[in-house]
């Protein structure tokens, strides 16, 4: 089985049937990263470049880990000792590493629209690990698959996406995903961090908090994404922690049994406090464990499909 598609850029294009597959071969994937020895050969031979124009922890460690397992060789370049600095344009930075045969590209960049692009231009397969304000597709994926982990299925699922979903990349592919699962997502946060009118994607919004997560099994916090505000979009970040932080008291607003979710970094204290992000409830971690399996069943497609 394969992804009948060259690149992965977003969830909004990602059919039901290509979600099922993806998670599914994580499954067997998640078995191999539980082995002693947590290596197959399944891309012997390919090579992954991992091309990242903005930092990351997460997506780009769990990227280079994901090929290693898959015995790929693995390319990690950095822009800043680049010629990008003498002015090369991301496509032809792209070009020159596709001709020393890469496989599979994986982009990171501060545009929104740039996976497209470097996907129109260049003949490798490009997964988008993050293109701006726009998606962030892995991440929706493990986040899916996280839940799915934790025995709850998709259809009826209440889940709260809670902060500044205006900036948030994570939010909108999970929007697309999560919605077209059947479940019933409900956006929190302030009017100023909301999109113009978010509620066609079939979501409901919520300014209160309070009331947003009553009854929720699943509360997706988001970090306040400070770097992309051009203005302040709220009065102080203790306004904004009180207002929209997640506290222990207001997890007790959740269903029984909830799950707290955050694609992290955290900043602790502001969208959510230290004791919550450490509880039992928290699955931060887990996401971030799960995050390599998914990524090895999607760079194990991609090299199918190309
Ligand atoms: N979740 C996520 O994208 O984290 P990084 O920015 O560390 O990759």
């Amino acid at each position: 089985m394969s992804l009948k598609r060259k690149d992965l850029l977003s969830l909004a294009t990602l059919s039901l049937d290509e979600i099922a597959l993806i998670l599914e071969t994580a499954d067997s994937f998640k078995e191999v990263t539980g082995r002693e020895i947590k290596k197959v050969p399944a891309l012997r031979g390919k090579t992954v470049v991992n091309l990242f124009f903005e930092p990351s922890t997460r997506t780009r460690t769990s990227f280079e880990l994901a090929a290693k397992r898959l015995s790929a060789d693995v390319i990690n370049f950095s822009p800043s000792s680049s010629s990008v600095v003498k002015g090369e344009t991301l496509l032809d930075t792209a070009r020159n590493i596709e001709a020393m045969q890469a496989d599979i590209i994986v982009l990171r960049h501060s545009s929104a629209g740039a996976a497209e692009t470097l996907a129109r231009g260049v003949k490798s397969s490009v997964i988008n690990a993050g293109d701006g304000w726009h998606e962030h597709p892995t991440q929706a994926l493990l986040d899916l698959y996280t839940i799915r982990g934790r025995g709850m299925g998709f259809r009826g699922l209440r889940v709260a996406i809670v902060g500044d979903v205006a900036h948030s990349r994570v939010a909108r592919s999970n929007i697309y995903a999560l919605t077209k699962l059947g479940a019933e997502v409900r956006l929190v946060g302030p009017p100023t961090m909301m999109p113009c009118g978010v509620e066609k994607l079939g979501v409901k919004v919520y300014s209160d908090m309070d009331k947003g997560l009553c009854g929720v099994n699943v509360i997706m916090m988001l970090r306040l994404q400070l770097e992309r505000q051009g203005r302040a979009l709220f009065p102080t970040i203790r306004e904004y922690a009180r207002l929209y932080g997640l506290t222990a008291e207001r997890v007790k607003l959740a269903d029984t049994g909830a799950i707290v979710m955050h694609p992290g970094p955290i900043n602790r204290g502001v969208e959510i406090a230290p004791d919550v992000a450490d509880s039992l409830s928290s699955v931060i971690l887990d996401q971030v464990a799960n995050g390599v399996a998914v990524r090895m069943g999607i760079l194990y497609l991609m090299s199918e499909a190309g």
